[in-house]
């Protein structure tokens, strides 16, 4: 997953910078297709983690972790957690309502529920999409930063993660 979510961000960067540019053509459809197909991978597998997570309990964080670290860990995964659903939840109601739901081999995403087909909206949609995105890959980049120096440290907490 975390891959599939470090190549949407660049995928949809790319494919939204040339959309606004109007160049359209078989590189920027084959962008569009790979990413609506992998996000709403991501969003399918979000149900499957999260039934997982429900049912599985994760390892104590070690005693010499401080309370507060405890604390900003949780809020962190709560909130990585949440944009992995609400970010495929508004692209998807984003093609939704502008409609644009091909994608790969010419297969047709199934429609949200109760979203109307309306281009005003899509473009709020696709707006709040993509701040949510840049939040997550922010949000991505710390959790990264933090795993990465509890490797270096040997402290537990990497080990306690796999
Ligand atoms: C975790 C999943 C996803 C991530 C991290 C992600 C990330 C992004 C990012 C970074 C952008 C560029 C935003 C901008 O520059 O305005 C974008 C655009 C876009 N995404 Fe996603 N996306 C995800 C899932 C989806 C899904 C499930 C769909 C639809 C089924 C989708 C459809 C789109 C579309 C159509 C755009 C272009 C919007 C425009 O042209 O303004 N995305 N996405």
């Amino acid at each position: 997953m975390a891959l599939m979510v470090l190549t949407l961000i660049p995928i949809g960067l790319v494919m939204a910078e040339r959309a606004e540019a109007n160049i359209w053509g078989e590189l920027t459809n084959t962008l569009y297709a790979w990413h609506k197909a992998i996000g709403f991978t991501v969003l399918l597998l979000m149900v499957v983690r999260i039934a997982m997570k429900m049912r599985m309990t994760a390892p104590a964080y070690p005693d010499a972790l401080p309370r507060s670290l405890q604390i900003a860990a949780k809020a962190l995964h709560h909130s990585i957690y949440l944009l992995l659903v609400l970010v495929p939840l508004f692209g998807w109601a984003g093609v939704t309502a502008f409609p644009a739901l091909i994608t790969l081999g010419g297969y047709e995403l199934p429609a949200m529920p109760f979203i109307p087909e309306n281009s005003e909206l899509a473009a709020q949609l696709f707006g709040i999409h993509g701040t949510l995105a840049i939040i997550l890959a922010l949000l991505l980049i710390g959790h990264m930063a933090a795993a990465f120096r509890h490797m270096f440290k040997k402290d537990g907490i990497f080990k306690r993660m796999v």
